[in-house]
């Protein structure tokens, strides 16, 4: 049968997955399904900041560029997954070691060396991660407290510079629907279209939780980005359940994958929508949220899930 892959080409959306190294590596029923199942990919952990520089001024490529390998021997697409975040960071870059003019050359080199290694292989990078708190403040990082909220529009210029043909993204959870902090996105977009910053998308992570009801309006309130003039796509989604998992749980899974999928297919210009992992084998989720797990579409054996036959239905 066709691969979520093929199906998602029919309707122009790239189906793709969070790739975890180590699996692909020791595990061929894993590397063979993210070879064979998907269009496109996103390394889970390997191009964020702390893999990459972990000693200040020497580069740990090697995991990353595997990846890059991976997809084009594939035929995927890649997402560049993340520049700017104040998560997994390198243990040598805190507020206290620097000025705020060393952080801000820190910054653009570290955006600059690493979208220029990867110059012409991205396809999206998530330039900034996770910028704004819930109410939509933005969020008090380092990045924010040393730079002030200029670090974004920053970003993606450096970003631009570095690879002007990748489209640039910015990324963040529980912007699924319309609320604060959605539109306080919407509108840091808007002024940064204005302004000729180079940001090309929007990524919705997409991180449910079934015990939750699953946001309604994802088209309404991807459709106003689209009138913005900048792409979106859901790009880590994942359906988190109470452990142990019953029946009902499963379907409500299934039709949270599915309002996540249906959000993407209903808005012209939402490119891709990513898995964050496709089997709970490997899943970030029981490591996070304390008693939580069978977030993905295949169970730990590899087994398709109520969610997977969904997808497949969507698209
Ligand atoms: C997670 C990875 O899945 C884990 O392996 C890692 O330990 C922590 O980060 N939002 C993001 C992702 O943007 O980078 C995160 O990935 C999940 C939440």
């Amino acid at each position: 049968s066709l691969s979520l892959g093929s199906l998602g080409d029919r309707t122009g959306v790239r189906i793709g997955t969070a790739v975890d190294m180590a699996a692909l590596a020791a595990d061929a029923p894993y590397k063979a399904a993210a070879a064979t199942e998907f269009s496109s990919v996103t390394p889970e952990n390997v191009m964020k900041w702390e893999s990459v520089e972990p000693t200040r001024g020497s580069y740990t490529w090697a995991p990353a560029d595997q990846l890059v390998a991976f997809a084009r021997a594939n035929h995927q697409l890649v997402r560049g997954h993340t520049l700017v975040w104040h998560s997994q960071l390198p243990g040598w870059l805190t507020a206290g070691s620097f000025t705020p003019d060393e952080l801000r050359d820190i910054l653009h080199r570290h955006i600059t060396d690493e979208v220029g290694h990867f110059r012409g292989q991205i396809w999206q990078w998530d330039v900034v991660n996770e910028a704004f708190n819930d109410d939509g403040t933005l969020r008090n990082s380092i990045w924010l407290q040393e730079l002030g909220p200029g670090y974004i529009a920053d970003a993606f210029r450096w970003a631009h510079e570095a690879d002007p043909k990748a489209k640039l993204f910015i990324n963040d959870y529980n912007i699924e629907g319309v609320n604060a902090k959605s539109t306080a996105l919407y509108d840091l977009v808007s002024r940064l279209r204005a302004e000729h910053v180079p940001i090309d998308g929007v990524g919705v992570q997409g991180h449910l939780d079934v015990q939750y009801p699953a946001p309604h309006d994802i088209a309404d309130n991807l459709g106003r980005f689209d009138e913005l003039g900048v792409q979106t796509a859901i790009t880590e989604a994942d359906v988190r359940i109470t452990m142990p998992v019953d029946n009902t749980e499963r379907e409500a899974q299934a039709e949270a994958y599915s309002v996540l999928l249906q959000g993407c297919l209903l808005t012209e210009h939402c490119t891709d929508f990513t898995v964050w992992g496709f089997t709970d084998k490997y899943s970030w989720v029981p490591g996070v949220f304390t008693g939580e797990g069978s977030a993905n579409l295949f169970d730990e054996n590899y087994r398709p899930k109520s969610a997977y036959t969904a997808i497949r239905q969507d698209l």
